[in-house]
């Protein structure tokens, strides 16, 4: 009785046979492995249970399915499959042949590698991506990177992946230069092209300064204000402001400094500062601080008993001198107690009356004066230059306003 249905049970159903599909897989691709067995049609309802196996070790036991599908298969994966049918209570089991899956491996080549960032350049402080990548080339690719100056490796990666990408960061100044990569799947290396890394720097830190022409700034003065950052990559553009309102700007197409000129009244004193940018965020300096003043005397009455009276002496180019009385008048006397704030002329003096002589030293800067009267300033009236005279024929003024010595 026990033979009987041993017998019975063994001739089931016949030994399963395995096939895959596609039978030469290419690296990468998926292959179904199907475990083909027939039962007997009156047995037709008898749940079977499938292993799969590959060489020495198990891929899937006791599967409900007759088909498994291996998702993605590698060049190491080539090797003797088999699978087992058996019945869920364990008393039949048999065994397919084994079927040798070759997996086919495509060799790498078209290496070609491509900075990863807009604009294909590195931007000091941030992170540059170098992509390696192959056209074709199947199963794990070993990537690396190079410099091209020192052939040095920057980084490896291997990958199952078509591309690879290597991270710099952060970028320095130091990292431009030429770079490849390489790919290899073992069968031999392949070199990209060589691609040149620029570094650009960002602005960072512009500073201003005011250049005056004298030791402070006067009303009427021509000043420059120039903004600078250092390191920033050109080309750059600058702003200037002053108390927040843009006076201008300027460009600086291959770095370095943008300056801006300024004619000074009496409104320009206050805080100024600039902005660079030069693509990358833009920047402001500190502030610095600029105090107008009105410009000091061109003129004064010297050794008279106070501001308003003494002999004439008037500077030019930052030398003192005198005036010659030849054509001395009222006129040129109006002004020059307009030009001191001392009202209005009152007699024309001969510099005689305020002792001590002048130094010989000191030059005679005008001849004849020839004011109408109405100017503000002697400087404005027309003016012979001085070619006879001494300074015993030095001119005074005398105003009718009495005001105390300013120095
Ligand atoms: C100018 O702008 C800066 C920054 O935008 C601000 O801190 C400052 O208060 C402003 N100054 C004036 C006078 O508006
Ligand atoms: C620069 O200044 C000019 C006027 O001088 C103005 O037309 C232009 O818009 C300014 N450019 C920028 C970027 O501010
Ligand atoms: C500007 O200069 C004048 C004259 O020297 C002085 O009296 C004034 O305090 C200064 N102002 C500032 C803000 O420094
Ligand atoms: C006086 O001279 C000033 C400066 O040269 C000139 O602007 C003005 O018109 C002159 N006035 C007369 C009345 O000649």
């Amino acid at each position: 009785m026990l033979l009987w249905s041993l017998l019975l049970v063994l001739e089931l159903f016949p030994a399963p046979g395995l096939t895959a599909s596609p039978l030469q897989p290419i690296e990468g691709s998926s292959v179904t492995l199907s475990c083909n067995t027939r039962l007997p049609s009156d047995r037709a309802t008898t749940q079977l249970r499938y292993s799969f196996f590959k060489d020495g070790h198990t891929l899937q036991s006791e599967w409900t399915s007759p088909k498994f599908t291996i998702s993605a298969i590698w060049k190491e994966d080539s090797g003797n499959y088999w699978c087992e049918a058996m019945t869920a209570s364990h008393s039949v089991l048999k065994r397919s042949h084994r079927s040798y899956i070759d997996v086919e491996r495509i060799p790498v080549s078209q290496v070609s590698m491509e900075i990863q960032s807009p604009g294909n350049w590195g931007i000091e402080g941030q992170s540059l991506v170098l992509v390696c990548s192959v056209a074709k080339g199947t199963g794990l690719i070993m990537y690396s990177w190079h410099r091209e100056d020192t052939k040095e490796s920057v980084g490896r990666k291997s990958q199952h992946s078509q591309r690879a990408e290597l991270e710099i960061a952060p970028v320095k100044e130091s990292h431009a230069g030429g770079y490849y990569c390489t790919a290899d799947n073992s069968y031999g290396l392949v070199q990209s092209a060589v691609v040149t890394v620029t570094v650009k720097v960002p602005v960072l830190d512009p500073v201003l300064s005011i250049s005056v022409p004298g030791v402070l700034p006067f009303i009427g003065d021509v000043v420059e204000l120039q903004c600078e950052d250092k390191r920033a990559s050109p080309p750059v553009l600058y702003w200037f402001y002053h108390e927040n309102i843009t006076l201008g700007n300027t460009s600086a197409p291959s770095g370095g400094k943008g300056a801006f000129k300024l004619t000074l009244t009496a409104g320009h004193s206050g805080n100024y500062a600039c902005e660079a940018d030069n693509g990358w965020g833009r920047k402001r300096s500190e502030v610095v601080p600029l105090n107008v003043t009105e410009p000091p005397p061109k003129v004064r009455l010297v050794n008279g008993p106070h501001h308003c009276e003494g002999r004439v002496e008037v500077e030019q180019e930052g030398r003192w001198g005198t005036v010659c009385d030849d054509g001395w008048d009222m006129k040129d006397v109006a002004v020059v107690c307009r030009e001191l704030g001392c009202g209005a002329a009152k007699h024309t003096p001969i510099a005689m009356l305020y002792p001590p002589v002048v130094d010989e030293a000191l030059p005679v800067l005008i001849q004849v004066a020839l004011c109408n009267g109405t100017e503000k300033t002697l400087a404005e009236c027309d003016q012979v230059e001085p070619f006879d005279c001494g300074h015993d024929e030095d001119a005074g003024a005398v105003c009718e306003a009495v005001l105390p010595s300013t120095s």
